[in-house]
């Protein structure tokens, strides 16, 4: 069965409405383990908009899964990775006028400076996904420069406004994992994933591990955490 992790960013966003201490991340985290999440997932953002880098240090003594720590490939970034060893450190393309991460990275042009971010975290013992869109170019670009997993990015499938299209995406999904598996690397999916459209990309198996955050922290205002995390754990198990 698919791994479900959870992206606690938006916790952290709520926390950084008023600049003061609640809701803390670090608790949130603590209940999604509690209800059946296999990871835990943060974003430290250059700016550090919502998740701060107090979050992460806690998170590394707390988190009893795993922590998934995603991060532009940057020096600052690299170095933050280095000295706290989460078991994962999943890169991303920033933006910093993006709402939230809008594209994947684009591997092939930025062959050099991913491939050794990828080298220096692996070094020191952090397995390295790259968040990419379901493309066979940014994939063998992937395999290329020794990535442990890709993260497909599922935003055009959620977006898609038809039935069509959204079966044209799920379809780039379906080969994306079927050549990132043969070739050898771990295959995770995120974005937009949420309650009502999980169960197609669920179903379609090969994934490792899904990485959701808004819609579980969206359900959880009216649920309650816990039963939102128990919520999507089971649509998993059950696609
Ligand atoms: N995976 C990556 C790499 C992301 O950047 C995000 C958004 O922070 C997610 C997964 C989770 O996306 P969502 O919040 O839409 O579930």
């Amino acid at each position: 069965m698919a791994k479900l992790a959870i992206n606690v960013d938006h916790v952290a966003t709520l926390r950084q409405a008023r600049g003061g201490t609640e809701p803390d991340p670090v608790a949130a985290a603590a209940i999604a383990e509690l209800a059946g999440a296999d990871g835990i997932i943060v974003h430290l953002r250059e700016d550090r908009r919502h998740i701060q880098d107090r979050d992460l240090k806690l998170l590394r003594h707390t988190v009893k899964t795993r922590l998934n720590m995603e991060m532009a490939a940057t020096d600052e970034m690299v170095a933050i990775a280095l000295s706290l060893k989460p078991e994962v450190c999943t890169l991303v393309p920033e933006k910093r006028q993006e709402l939230t991460t809008e594209g994947g990275l684009d591997v092939r042009m930025n062959l050099q400076v991913i491939e050794k971010a990828v080298a220096r975290l692996q070094e020191a013992g952090i397995a390295v996904s790259l968040f990419i869109d379901p493309d066979p170019d940014q994939i063998k670009a992937s395999n290329k420069i020794g990535a442990d997993y890709v993260e497909i990015h599922t935003g055009s499938f959620a977006e898609a406004k038809d039935w069509k299209t959204e079966e044209q995406e799920l379809i780039k999904i379906e080969n994306s994992i079927k050549l990132a598996s043969k070739l050898g690397m771990g295959v995770n999916a995120g974005h937009g994933l949420n309650y009502a459209n999980i169960k197609k990309v669920a179903a379609l198996g090969g994934i490792e591990e899904f990485n959701i955050g808004h819609s579980i922290i969206s359900r959880a205002v009216f649920t309650g955490l816990d039963r939102a995390v128990r919520d999507m754990v089971d649509l998993i198990k059950y696609a």
